[in-house]
């Protein structure tokens, strides 16, 4: 079955670009991003991972780790790696799973038979600190996915878990928020939120991001 926002992310040994990964074990305390490509040496993955790896300090302020995975193999990987740094003008500074026995995309049900039943598409997992698989977005091999939204739906997760809150459409980071509807005590909510708020409705409680000055 799908996996679904709430399940524990399944763990794995599978070997990378960078050496065998123990998921799990290398996740540590961080959050995850664990992404497909459907095949190396095809052009939109060779963006997506290029930009990816530009994104190196955003992460790794948010405690992201990223972890990229395709059905080719380990030289083929590691061929590819070169040409991403060299046309996307970076370093591939993350490491790519080699998933040929589909151990990886069959845990995490990348591959859509109705799509293609050899390749991933591409799927997103953000995985929590506890592990838990928090959200999860999935695009066809042939439409490249915005990393941009992939940080800001670490910030909005990541807002949740430290002050409840909530992101409004559209949000962007330095935006107004929204007061979780599950927080009532008004003592909690002054001292969570000093700055106020404001009720447009009882259950629309506009607020300023309360992580900034
Ligand atoms: C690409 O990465 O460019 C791609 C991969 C599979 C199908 C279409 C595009």
């Amino acid at each position: 079955m799908a996996l679904r926002i709430g399940d524990i992310a399944p763990d794995f040994t599978q070997e990378s670009t960078a050496g065998p990964v123990h998921f799990h074990e290398w996740l540590g305390d961080s959050w995850g991003i664990l992404f497909s490509h459907p095949k190396d040496f095809t052009p939109v993955c060779t963006t997506e991972l290029g930009y990816t790896a530009k994104l190196k300090e955003q992460f790794a302020k948010r405690n992201v780790k990223v972890l990229a995975v395709s059905v080719d193999a380990l030289d083929s990987h590691t061929k590819w790696v070169g040409d991403i740094n060299e046309t996307q003008k970076t370093t591939v500074n993350f490491p790519i799973l080699a998933d040929p026995d589909r151990k990886v995309s069959d845990l995490y049900d990348m591959i859509h038979p109705n799509a293609n039943d050899t390749f991933t598409v591409r799927s997103v997992f953000f995985i929590d600190p506890k592990k838990k698989v928090r959200a999860t977005i999935t695009y066809p091999a042939s439409t490249g996915r915005n990393f941009d939204e992939v940080v800001r739906v670490i910030d909005s997760l990541q807002l949740t878990d430290n002050y409840s809150v909530a992101t409004p459409v559209n949000w962007k980071y330095g935006e107004d928020v929204i007061i979780v509807p599950s927080l009532q005590d008004p003592e909690v909510i002054k001292q969570k939120f000093p700055k106020g708020y404001t009720a447009v409705k009882p259950y629309l409680r506009i607020t300023p991001q309360p992580n900034l000055p």
